[in-house]
């Protein structure tokens, strides 16, 4: 019998405080006016001192957990793509159970950059679908504010933190995962890159002084990296789905500018109603952009049922991702 793997619950979470445009202003050399027209991004939400990834994470958990009516017991696993865990160990999946009190549960982390929620996804498809598990956790949560150089004016004004959840069930309806594309090229990696603090920089007072421990980005080399990586990522997942461009209802795409956004909608033919945008708020949080799209998307009731979604991501890797998502009639909207 042919299982298939189905999104029967979405929640997210973000830190109350925003960091405007305008308060940018006063800290780096530059001006609403620039971060608008280039990226598109009009605020953000920045977490406080005490805050950690596995506290935003549990919020998103529990509204997914809540809105697919999941007990805890009927976890079976959890997995969480970011580039900012609470710890370099014990991984935040863990933390996370723990905190929801999922019992003793395979729980890790992963990271795939900006995608790693896309590909927590395809990772949830491939248990479920060869029979080995039937209810995954999926989070993608990022806090890229913890790991900003705030004196450098083009990356500083880039990001927000915040974190998203999907429940990933066997038994339908709901969002079927369908097919997808992945992949990575890490002979590029250099471009987008935390240097220090791992094994190849370890955190020493030098990588501290340096910068090293926060992010460094060639923006319009990864610009062009990404334009063209998430182009082929909704083509080539579309042509394994088997569906044509012309059925797709809607692209939540990751949320890093807007005009790679609106690239990938040309490619897609698609028209601007047809694009879920949510970058004006939130900045690129990474891992966390699409699944809060996602739920947003789910709960504004801007999914219908039936809707063929393609969800797109690029990122650090450098890594890319598309899956097509087929949202079934008899979904709750929930
Ligand atoms: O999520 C992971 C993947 N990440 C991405 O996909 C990010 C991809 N890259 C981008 O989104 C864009 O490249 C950026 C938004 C980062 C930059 O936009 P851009 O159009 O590529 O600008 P640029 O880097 O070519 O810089 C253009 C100018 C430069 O000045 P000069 O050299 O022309 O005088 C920059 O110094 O804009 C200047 N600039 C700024 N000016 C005001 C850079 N950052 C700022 C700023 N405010 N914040």
């Amino acid at each position: 019998m042919n299982r298939n793997a189905y999104i029967v619950g979405t929640g997210h979470h973000v830190p109350e405080r925003k960091l405007t445009n305008a308060d940018l202003e006063k800290i780096v050399d530059t001006t609403d006016e620039w971060i608008v027209t280039r990226t598109g991004i009009r605020e953000r939400r920045i977490c406080d001192e005490q805050t950690a990834n596995s506290d935003i994470s549990s919020e998103a958990a529990r509204n997914a957990m809540k809105a697919a009516g999941w007990k805890p017991e009927d976890v079976q696993m959890i997995i969480l793509g970011t580039v900012t865990p609470d710890y370099t160990f014990p991984s935040t999946a863990a933390l996370v159970a723990d905190r929801l009190g999922l019992g003793h549960i395979p729980a890790y982390d992963f990271e795939a950059g900006c995608s790693g929620f896309i590909y927590g996804l395809i990772q949830a498809k491939a248990f479920i679908e060869s029979g080995l598990l039937d209810r995954v956790l999926v989070i993608g949560a990022d806090m890229l504010t913890k790991i900003t150089n705030w004196d450098d004016r083009t990356t500083c004004v880039l990001f927000g933190d915040g974190a998203g959840a999907v429940a990933i069930s066997s038994e339908g309806p709901g969002g079927r995962l369908g097919g997808f594309h992945w992949g990575s090229n890490g002979s590029v990696g250099e471009h987008l890159i935390q240097p220090g603090g791992g094994s190849r920089n370890p955190a020493s007072a030098e990588t501290i002084e340096q910068n090293l421990h926060t992010i460094q980005m060639d923006g319009s080399r990864i610009f062009k990296h990404a334009v063209r990586a998430m182009r082929d990522a909704c083509l080539k997942a579309l042509e394994m789905d088997g569906t044509p461009k012309s059925e797709v209802d809607l692209l939540i795409s990751h949320q890093a500018n807007l005009r790679i956004i609106d690239a990938t909608a040309r490619a897609l033919e698609l028209q601007p109603e047809q694009v879920f945008i949510n970058i004006q708020k939130y900045g690129n949080t990474s891992a966390a952009s699409i699944p809060i799209a996602l739920d947003e998307a789910v709960r504004e009731g801007t999914i219908q049922k039936p809707n063929t979604v393609v969800l797109a991501a690029f990122g650090a890797g450098l890594t890319w991702a598309g899956i097509i998502l087929h949202w079934e009639e008899g979904t709750e909207g929930k």
